[in-house]
């Protein structure tokens, strides 16, 4: 799927995000490399804390439909700028490989492209534990 068709989708899953306190809407989309597309919303919780971000809900979506490597993530928001994953999203996209690239973008038609590895460098990585 091309970058404006995965920008809109992301567009659409973010209509349903549970978001009563935030009021903040998010969707996200990740694709898997085998082609597979899933998506995300933000689910937020009176206990605040408990809240998960569309990246953090597309991503263990994709696991647990069996997936584990992905190309691409693509992340909706309303924002001045593209819509950037927050710190906790970044080291759960890494987890799954430093080559995904990231597409922010916003409700403006504005969009940034770049990779997990640029958004958190130096990461905390599994491969490296002793
Ligand atoms: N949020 C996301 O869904 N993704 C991010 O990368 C940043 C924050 C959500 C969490 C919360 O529901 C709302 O945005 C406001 O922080």
């Amino acid at each position: 799927m091309e970058k404006e068709k995965l920008i809109e989708l992301a567009k659409s899953v973010r209509k349903r995000a549970y978001v009563p306190y935030s009021n903040f809407a998010v969707g996200a989309v990740v694709v898997s490399k085998k082609g597979e597309v899933y998506t995300g919303c933000n689910v937020e919780n009176a206990s605040y804390g408990l809240t998960v971000c569309a990246e953090r809900n597309a991503i263990f979506k994709a696991v647990s439909e069996g997936e584990r490597e992905f190309s691409l993530l693509v992340v909706v928001g309303d924002t001045e700028g593209p819509c950037m994953p927050c710190g906790a999203c970044r080291q759960v996209i890494r987890e799954f490989g430093s080559d995904i690239k990231i597409i922010a973008a916003n409700l403006s038609g504005e969009s940034k492209e770049t990779t997990i590895a640029e958004l958190l460098p130096e990461a905390f990585d599994y491969n490296d534990l002793k």
